[in-house]
């Protein structure tokens, strides 16, 4: 029996099989009841008792290494199908077409083309900052502590000494290019801006806005309106009329909120202007002296005008959307609908 161990040890080592029906012929000769193990365990009572125990270890040694032997085998066939499975991949087969390629976001289209409207005359692009001190976002545009005016936007305190806000209005760029350039100053500055506001289909608590600043030694209430004017009908169209109201706002004197013609109605009325055939896009004026006075410019040599506009109501006149929720919540059945660049 020890020779026929010995004999069949030396079978385990040199084993050699090329697939799985092998695999499971092998499993059957060595391991199953009726294999070579189970038999030479049976036979294993009719071995004399002095010799039990050399031969007990060697039977023993014998099932431990077709058991070891075996297993190692599956495992090398198991993980060359996986490797099949990824190197089965024909590469030169087309792609998997993209339904849903990107674009940008309506309100970065209509920003962009404000940019490039105002580019045409002249304007370059200039980008604050969302956090700001008190004096940028109110101090210097005439707006200090305890103004009622600053009830006309509730603002986002992050800090109340030294006092910071998320900035209520792009104005505050404003204050920083007056602050760091010397005039001529002829620019925009597009950007984000926040007031603690119940959200519903016309209130938001993030918009971004538009600021426009032209600052020079003759500037006129007239170049103000001409500019704005050329800006009505560049973005809504030719036939595009405009209408100046008398308003306030503590950083211009006079001050003047801009109307469009409808561009649903055309004029004769319709529920976007509510009947009036005019809809309100922006709040403009001229700088007002202090302003310049608290920026460093002097206001004997330098006049300007300014003007602020929200993007999002621009963008939703242009695409009629009745609803400003609708930019926020990335909605891709509401995105997928502007594919402009
Ligand atoms: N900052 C104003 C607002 O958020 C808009 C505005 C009005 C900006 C008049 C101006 C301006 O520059 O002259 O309501």
């Amino acid at each position: 029996m020890k020779d026929k161990i010995s004999k069949l040890l030396l079978e385990v080592e040199q084993i050699k099989i090329n697939n799985e029906i092998q695999l499971e012929e092998l499993r059957i000769k060595w391991l199953s009841k009726r294999g070579e193990i189970s038999s030479l365990f049976d036979d294993f009572k009719n071995v004399p008792n002095e010799l039990k125990k050399e031969v007990g270890q060697q039977l023993n040694v014998l099932k431990t290494k077709a058991n070891d032997k075996i297993n190692a085998l599956k495992e090398t066939f198991e993980q060359n199908k996986d490797a099949q499975k990824t190197n089965n991949i024909d590469l030169t087969l087309p792609g998997i077409p993209l339904n849903q390629i990107g674009a940008a976001h309506p309100l970065s289209i209509v920003k962009n083309q404000i940019i490039e409207i105002f580019s045409k005359i002249g304007f370059t692009v200039s980008e604050g900052r969302e956090i700001e001190d008190d004096w940028h976002n109110f101090s210097a545009l005439n707006t200090p502590q305890n103004h009622p005016a600053r009830d006309m936007q509730d603002t986002f305190y992050i800090n109340l000494n030294p006092e910071m806000v998320l900035r209520t209005q792009t104005s505050s760029v404003q204050v920083h290019i007056m602050e760091n350039q010397k005039p001529p100053i002829r620019t925009i500055s597009p950007g984000r801006v926040y007031r603690n506001e119940a959200i519903s289909a016309r209130a938001h608590c993030q918009f971004h806005q538009v600021e426009g600043l032209y600052i020079d030694e003759k500037v006129s209430f007239a170049d103000l309106k001409q500019t704005l004017l050329y800006f009505a009908k560049e973005m809504f169209g030719e036939e595009t009329k405009i209408r100046l109201r008398p308003s306030y706002f503590p950083f211009t004197e006079p001050s003047a909120e801009m109307d469009i013609s409808c561009t649903i109605c055309k004029g004769s009325g319709c529920n976007i202007c509510k009947g009036s055939g005019w809809v309100e896009i922006l709040g403009c004026g001229m700088v007002d002296p202090q302003v310049l006075t608290n920026c460093g410019i002097n206001p004997d040599n330098f006049k300007g005008f300014a003007f602020g506009m929200g993007i999002e109501r621009i963008t939703m006149l242009k695409y009629q959307i009745k609803d400003l929720r609708l930019f926020f919540e990335n909605d891709v059945r509401f995105l997928k609908q502007f594919t402009s660049a």
